[in-house]
Order: C-alpha cells, then structure tokens, then sequence
C-alpha cells in the first residue's frame, strides 16, 4: 500500500517530544528512537524518521532517490532537483562566494558593536531581541540592497516565512499555508519593486549581480532572482539567529567554556561548527523517495516523505566520539547541522562569521554570561527548528 505522505509533516512535533522538558532536550529522546527505531514509519504524521547518522546522510546524498521537489510553482533552489538545481546553484553562487562573505566581516563587527554596545553597562540584555534576531536580518537586508528603514517589515516577512501551524488540525494547516502565500506574495511584489529599479540602475548589491549573472548564455528569470531573495530570508534569519542564541545558551549552561574560549579565542570557529553539532537549529529535513528504497531493512516506497533527523544524527557515537559532550575544539566534525550533499547549505560562511563575530565580541567584554535566574525557557513550536523564544542574559561587563 502507498501511504500519500501528508504536506505537513514538518510541522507535527514528533509524538515522543510532546512536553516543553523534552522539546528544550531533546537529545535523550533521540538517542531511543536512535537505538530502538533507527527507520521507523510514523502513522500520526504520515512520514519516515530516519535517526542514524550513516542512514541520514544516506537519503541527503541521494538526490535521485529523495527528491527535494515540493512545490512546482515555487521553486526555489531548495526545492529543486538535478539538473535544475545545479543551474540555479551555480549562477547564485558568483554573487556568494566565501571571499564576498568574508568581505563583509567589518561591516558585521561594526553591527554587532552597534547592538551590543549600549547593554555592556547595563550587565542584562535580551539576548534574541536585542541582538541575535535584528543582526542577520540587517545583513541579510544589506547584501540583498533594500534600505535600513525597511528592517521592520523584513523581520516580520521573516518570522511569518518560517511559523508552524497553531495545533495540528487540517484547518490550522489550510491557514497557515494561506497566511504563507500571502506573505510570499507581498515580499514577492517588494523585491520585484526593488528589482526594477536596479535593472536601470545597477549598483553592487545581490540583486544587481543577479540579474547580470550568466553561465553559458543563461541567465536568471525575473521571478528566480525574486525567489532567490525570499529563500534567503527564509533560510538565513531564524536560523542564524538560533545559532546565535543556541550557542550563548550553551555558554550559560557550561560556564566554564566562557574562560576557555576568552583564554584561546582561536578556538570560536572550532566551537561554533560544534554548536551546529551540538544545538543545531536546523533538526530535520524533508524529502520524498522517488522510488521504492530499502533503508536499514526497511522498504520506503515511492511518494513517501522521508525525515532526516541531523539533530540525532549528530549525536550518534558511531561517527562521533563523546558525542554527548560537547567539545570545544573538536576536528574533525562531520556534523549535519548545515546539511549534506547538494543542498548543503549555501549560507553557511555567512552564518559561520555573525556566529564568529558575536562570540568574539561576547566574550571580550562580558564575563559570568548567564540565563537571567528563574527564566522560563519556551522552546519554538516547530518540528525541525531547534531553538527558544526568548533568552534574555545577565553579566558582568570588563
Ligand atoms: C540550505 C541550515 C544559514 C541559505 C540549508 C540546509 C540546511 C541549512 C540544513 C539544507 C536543506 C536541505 O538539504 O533541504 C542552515 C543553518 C543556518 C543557515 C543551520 C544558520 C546557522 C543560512 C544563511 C543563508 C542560508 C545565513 C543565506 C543567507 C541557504 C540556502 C540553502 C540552504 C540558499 C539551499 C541550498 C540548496 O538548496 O542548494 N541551510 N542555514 N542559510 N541555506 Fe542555510
């Protein structure tokens, strides 16, 4: 029998992590699911789990047998497969190299001091407000070329890109998916507006580079370059801002890194890939098998959705010693915190550097980083993100 694979799954918390205990660590859970159901079928979300790492990163390089397709009409280069995907891939990839993004290293320490600078004398912050979420939005909004006046709505186009649904009705679904399109459609109609001003006159931001960008005579349609822009949005923000967060959360709750990581600063980068390891924001990504396949004595058959939890698979000691721990300067670390394979995670210089650049900053003028004591944490009700909604921190400043 074909089991029709429900749209939704993404956006059901798995049963087995119902309770907030368990959504803000859900790490034990997984390591169950891990040893008992390594590939199992979920009859309430109507998809495949798949916890191991060697499983895992079996179905993200096997674009041929899961498929990332959704959406024919909203294809974006995350939703597409070879030899679309490809296309599109390379022709964004002149405007993204490494080297452009380590560019930008100046202006992000010139963002980070400017939102960081006027709670160092107050030793309390609200860490997700006050910093981590406006940081990648006014990257972001910068590298694309739309104006600082217009951050507001940026953030709010953001936040409505990446909400999951109220509970897990068909009608709270239907209305999310419409209040999605409504969304889409106004960020759509803003770049496009934004789009045709820089068609008459080019400057030195994305958009622009879009639209000269060419490989073998083709070029970007109108509606990729404006898709593009949308996909950064949703892919860059509530993920970089959870790193962020994910990764101060980590400080707080193991103060003594704070002292380590002050003493041996050249360890931030090493400590950042192990937070993409450790709390990754990103815990599981969708597909859906082309074919029958059989995965770990399981048979998946095609049209099924199939969910690869990153967010066990990093945990799993088969590919990580003490993967319980975390490790500082852990090398090498195959996490899958930025994905695997072809879509492996376009912006994953640009996250490493504000994540870099924040620590840096952190850890140079505040010491004894904590949680504000009695702060109730609330996780995000979102089946793949890994992350709260609030953290506000106090410290001491040096
Ligand atoms: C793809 C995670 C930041 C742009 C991905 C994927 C993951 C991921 C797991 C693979 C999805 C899949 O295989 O279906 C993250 C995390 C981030 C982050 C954890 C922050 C810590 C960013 C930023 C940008 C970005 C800052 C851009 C400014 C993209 C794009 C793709 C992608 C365009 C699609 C690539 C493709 O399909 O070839 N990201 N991301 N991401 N990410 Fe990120």
């Amino acid at each position: 029998m074909n089991r029709a694979p429900r749209k939704y799954a993404n956006y059901i918390p798995i049963r087995e992590l119902e309770g907030v205990e368990q959504q803000l660590f859900p790490f034990q859970v997984y390591a169950g699911l891990r040893d008992n159901t390594p590939v199992r079928y979920d009859n309430h979300r109507e998809c495949w789990d798949v916890f191991r790492y060697e499983d895992v990163q079996y179905v993200l390089k096997n674009p041929k047998l899961f498929s990332s397709e959704r959406d024919r009409a909203n294809a974006s280069m995350l939703t597409t497969d070879p030899p679309k995907h490809k296309q599109l891939r390379d022709l964004v990839n002149q405007a993204f190299t490494p080297k452009a993004i380590e560019a930008l290293a100046p202006r992000i320490q010139e963002i980070a001091d400017e939102l960081l600078s006027p709670h160092f004398s107050e030793g309390r912050m609200r860490l997700i407000d006050d910093l981590a979420t406006p940081l990648p939005v006014i990257v972001i909004a910068e590298l694309i070329g739309v104006p600082a006046t217009d951050r507001q709505k940026f953030k709010d186009w953001s936040d409505a890109l990446v909400k999951g649904a109220r509970d897990d009705s068909d009608e709270a679904f239907q209305e999310l998916m419409e209040e999605k399109k409504r969304n889409q459609q106004e960020l759509a109609s803003y770049f496009t507006a934004i789009m045709e001003e820089r068609r008459q006159r080019p400057e030195g931001d994305l958009i622009s580079i879009l639209l000269a960008a060419e490989i073998e005579g083709e070029k970007l349609t109108a509606e990729e370059v404006v898709g593009f822009c949308i996909l950064l949005l949703a892919a860059g923000n509530e993920t970089t801002t959870n790193l962020i967060t994910n990764a101060v959360r980590i400080l707080s709750e193991q103060p003594e890194l704070q002292q380590q990581l002050r003493e041996h600063p050249e360890l931030i980068p090493t400590a950042v890939e192990e937070t993409l390891r450790y709390y990754p924001p990103i815990v599981a990504i969708g597909r859906i098998a082309k074919e029958n396949v059989e995965l770990n004595g399981q048979t998946i058959q095609a049209g099924e959705q199939v969910i690869s939890w990153v967010g066990s698979a990093n945990r799993d000691s088969a590919q990580f010693d003490q993967a319980e721990k975390f490790v500082p300067d852990r090398k090498p670390n195959r996490h899958m915190g930025f994905g695997f394979g072809i879509h492996f995670c376009l912006g994953a210089p640009l996250a490493r550097l504000e994540a870099r650049v924040v620590l840096q900053t952190m850890l140079r003028q505040m010491e004894d980083i904590q949680l504000v004591p009695e702060t109730v944490l609330q996780p995000i009700q979102s089946a793949f993100v890994f992350g709260v909604k609030e953290y506000p921190i106090q410290f001491t400043s040096i």
